[in-house]
């Protein structure tokens, strides 16, 4: 199905809205802190809602759904596509850039948000022990851990996988006492593994649905790092350095929302991260 509107903003030269890609509903809360930064750019926001969730599937998966995804934005004109997901972040954004744009879609860029979160961590740790909780797909890509290595070698990184975080966000549990067992668990068993942490990245766009509950439990010296403004930061530096990306970024603080699942149950459910009411569009990425 095509968009009068993605017409519109296809056919202005080759500008485009920039692209923010989630599984599914996480990278909202990614959107939420870039728009906040910049709310002048265009955005077209699409969450894979149908295939939900990603973070216990394969890297050969996760890599040929996020490809798609990509391919989809690009075609809908972005010039730019930022992938809002830890987990396709981690296991297929290094394949994106290295084998498919060269070749593929050479003008256009793809970022993640694994490697701005881990360049904040070395100025906000005094320990140099810091923690990340995430899916079970991103722990184990040890993204997080090279990333952070190669940044600050003197930085030991602990990961902990909490995968009943997710579908507790996704079911609207976040605010119920329920969720509670399992968020103070994960950071018991964090703190167990290295008792000397005193920062933790809050490694999964879902997580900023559960930070009160993730702060109560948590003990008072030791900071939370939510991604959603850090990306945000990351992302205007980005574009203050590649003035020509910036160029080619339509500038006309719309917003435009797709999924592949039911377009209702996404706008009802989108409210609750972005705080705000939105109409999605059901669209097809195979
Ligand atoms: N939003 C994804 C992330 O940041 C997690 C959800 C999923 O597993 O699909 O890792």
């Amino acid at each position: 199905m095509w968009f009068p509107f993605l017409h519109d903003m296809f056919e202005a030269g080759n500008k485009g809205a920039i692209g923010v890609f989630d599984s599914g509903y996480g990278g909202l809360t990614i959107l939420d802190g870039i728009r906040r930064r910049m709310p002048d750019y265009d955005y077209i926001y699409l969450g894979d809602n149908a295939r939900a969730p990603y973070g216990p599937r394969s890297f050969d998966v996760v890599y040929e759904f996020t490809l798609q995804a990509v391919r989809k934005l690009f075609q809908m004109g972005c010039p730019l596509v930022i992938i809002g997901c830890n987990t396709a972040s981690a296991k297929a954004l290094r394949s994106i850039q290295q084998n498919y744009l060269p070749t593929e879609a050479p003008d256009r860029r793809v970022l993640g948000v694994i490697r701005p979160t881990a360049e904040v961590v070395g100025r906000l740790t005094k320990t140099h022990h810091v923690g990340v909780f995430a899916t079970d797909g991103t722990i184990k890509s040890e993204s997080y851990k090279l990333e952070v290595k190669k940044l600050f070698p003197e930085v030991t990184l602990t990961g902990q996988a909490c995968p009943m975080w997710v579908p507790i966000v996704e079911n609207g549990e976040y605010d119920k006492p329920g969720a509670d067992y399992f968020v103070k668990d994960s950071i018991n068993k964090l703190l167990e593994k290295d008792p000397e942490i005193d920062t933790i990245i809050l490694g999964c766009t879902h997580f900023p649905l559960l930070y009160d509950k993730i702060r109560k439990y948590t003990p008072s010296h030791i900071a939370l790092i939510p991604q959603g403004h850090y990306i945000a930061e990351s992302l205007a530096d980005y574009l203050k350095r590649h003035s020509d990306m910036d160029q080619r970024l339509t500038k006309g603080a719309k917003c435009q929302f797709f999924t592949t699942e039911s377009s209702q149950k996404f706008s009802e459910n989108a409210s609750v991260f972005l705080k705000e009411s939105i109409e999605a569009h059901r669209i097809s990425l195979t």
